[in-house]
């Protein structure tokens, strides 16, 4: 996601802004640039690729002034090259801006058609033209950029250096996150806390709505109708890195997008890149000699314990008891200590779930936690503790935690089914090789899928109930895609398993309802479209998430196709967790509820 800085300084700022973008590379980017203003002329630098291609253009070239903003892109529209690059120029006007102008095709028609001419693919370049426009129209920059804001609509964090005007910065906000930093005698913009942190402590972030102008010593924030408006002052705290949103609107967006990063952390510490084998696991718990496995999990813990389930069975030939830990600790379900117990938890302080891990445990059987949080209950009261480092995950939906968690418990089973001579070491390294794939893979679905859900997400909140179906680890999918868009967008939904279909859930078929079908070109394909042949013969709409294969073999006409890579069936659940996490996503904003904090809904449950 694109990171925005500016500064107002009194010192030369182009490698400042540059040391500004490399905090804000967690977001991601794909091309980077800077620009300042120097004896009254606009200056840039841009450049494709990482950070380190930008500072070699600066290194040859580099850039005076002591006022400037600067810019790491994750393309939306136009593809990453330099041209596309920010800061956008156009007449003296120097734009930066993270998010999308919404009606940008109509303003660019509109701006063509008065005779100017665009130079990049961007939605970005209107707001330049725009302000570009009216300065020439006689506007001053304060009120060019009202106009402007008037004009655009979307999502934008935007900050604009005028050339006729460079002891001041232009910045507003609509969506995504702006801070304006204080220091002594200089002045700061970043997309947040962390861009600031060496230059100054001390930050006000904008509101949605807000336009700042930002000079030297200070900063006068409007509303885009001019009026002025405050916003307090605040110190950053030194957690601003665990719980900032970036740029993102909420927390399970960004926990969305972190996931390729975060999944690559906790597959490090169970897999060797390099040898492609996995690593040892933890002694306390002998997968060889454990005679079953007992899972148990609450929510989308269970979910991915469901999930783990398949996999240790399938490569590890070990049997796996598992249920909802609020059951589980009630049933007296019969117990050998020649098993062992794995406990699945984010916050490793889930009430129901630490009382299951202390039944097994009264019961004499080892205890292996797979938990988020290290320090948790959870983890202390086990005897082997599996961390998932997904890193602090803050909306309440479960979404880097539920693919990290499977991530883990793939890397387990793998190495239970080499203990248990079930995992041949070719087979191990071809397991493992899918496994380092996945992230790359995730990032790449991220990228393409976004747009499709965004539009997706508007059908979709049209209804009152909604079906999942899956078959396989898509069963257990199906569920978590339910209970994702259940909890925070209050859409009623069910996951079924696709061969439970006929024995109940048909009866709900029609076109009020539609049906959203989990199914990977896998060995299930075949019978999971027969099941979606008989939702189509009863009118209901279908949802197809599918792969690449599966949308070739498939010619039932559907509501929407979403078409994943192919990928192997031990990385599915993960991939396929990405659709349905988005969608869910998109329809809650879309709806408008509160995404991070869903009514009713707590983080961690630590009661019964
Ligand atoms: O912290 P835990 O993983 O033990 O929490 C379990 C459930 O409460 C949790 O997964 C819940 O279902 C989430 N809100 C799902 O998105």
């Amino acid at each position: 996601m694109c990171g925005i800085v500016g500064i107002v300084g009194t010192k030369p700022v182009a490698g400042r802004l540059v040391d500004a973008l490399r905090r804000l590379e967690y977001r991601g980017y794909d091309s980077a640039g800077v620009a300042t203003i120097h004896d009254g002329v606009l200056d840039r630098r841009r450049a494709e690729g990482k950070l380190f291609n930008l500072e070699k253009r600066l290194d040859a070239e580099p850039l005076a002034g002591v006022t400037g903003i600067a810019h790491t892109r994750w393309a939306t529209h136009g593809v990453p090259n330099e041209t596309n690059a920010h800061p956008h120029f156009v007449e003296g006007v120097a734009v930066v801006h993270n998010g999308i102008i919404e009606n940008f095709s109509e303003l660019r028609e509109e701006l063509k058609a008065e005779g100017r001419e665009f130079s990049t693919q961007t939605d970005t370049e209107v707001v330049a033209h725009l302000l570009a426009k009216y300065v020439r129209q006689g506007l001053d920059p304060r009120a060019a950029m009202l106009k402007m804001l008037n004009r655009v609509s979307g999502a934008y964090a935007l900050v604009v250096m005028f050339q006729n005007d460079p002891d001041r910065l232009m910045a507003a906000r609509s969506g995504p996150p702006l801070a304006i930093g204080f220091g002594a005698g200089e002045m700061f913009l970043g997309s947040d806390a962390i861009a600031l942190a060496p230059f100054t402590n001390e930050i006000t972030y904008l509101v949605d709505g807000d336009c700042a102008i930002v000079t030297r010593d200070n900063a006068t924030i409007l509303d885009f109708q001019g009026r002025e408006v405050s916003r307090p002052r605040q110190i950053s705290q030194a957690t601003a890195y665990v719980v900032d949103k970036g740029n993102h609107r909420h927390f399970m967006e960004k926990e969305i997008y972190e996931q390729p990063e975060v999944i690559s952390h906790a597959l490090s510490q169970y897999v060797d890149f390099v040898s492609q084998k996995v690593r040892p696991v933890a002694s306390e718990i002998d997968f060889a000699k454990v005679s079953s496995l007992a899972i148990s999990a609450c929510g989308t813990a269970y979910l991915a314990g469901l999930i783990g389930k398949y996999w240790f069975e399938r490569y590890a030939r070990l049997p796996v008891e598992i249920d909802v830990a609020s059951e589980f600790r009630y049933r007296e379900m019969p117990l050998l200590p020649t098993q062992a117990a794995l406990f699945i938890s984010q916050s490793g302080e889930t009430a129901d779930t630490l009382a299951s891990l202390r039944y097994c445990k009264e019961n004499g059987l080892k205890i292996g936690a797979v938990v988020n949080v290290r320090e948790s209950t959870i983890a202390r009261e086990s005897d082997a503790v599996f961390p998932i480092m997904a890193g602090p995950e803050i909306g309440v939906a479960s979404t880097k935690a539920f693919t990290c968690q499977l991530a883990v418990l793939a890397s387990l089973a793998i190495g239970a089914g080499k203990a248990r001579g079930t995992v041949s070491p070719e087979d191990e390294q071809a397991l493992v090789r899918h496994l380092v794939e996945m992230p790359r893979i995730m990032a790449r679905v991220l990228n393409i899928i976004q747009p499709q859900m965004e539009s997706l997400s508007r059908e979709l909140s049209k209804f009152n109930d909604v079906l999942y179906l899956g078959r396989g680890t898509s069963f257990p999918l199906a569920m978590e895609g339910a209970l994702k868009l259940k909890e925070i967008s209050y859409i009623h939904a069910e996951g079924y398993a696709a061969g439970e279909l006929k024995h109940g859930p048909i009866a709900l078929i029609d076109e009020n309802m539609p049906v959203i079908v989990i199914a990977p070109y896998d060995r299930f394909f075949d019978k999971t479209v027969s099941n979606m042949q008989e939702v189509a013969a009863r009118g209901g709409r279908i949802i197809f998430i599918t792969d690449e294969a599966g949308a070739a073999a498939s010619t039932l006409p559907t509501m929407a196709t979403i078409t994943l890579p192919n990928v192997d069936e031990i990385i599915a659940p993960m991939i396929f967790s990405l659709p349905i996490q988005l969608l869910a996503y998109h329809t809650a904003v879309f709806m408008g509820t509160d995404v991070d904090q869903p009514r009713n809904l707590a983080k961690s449950v630590t009661v019964e």
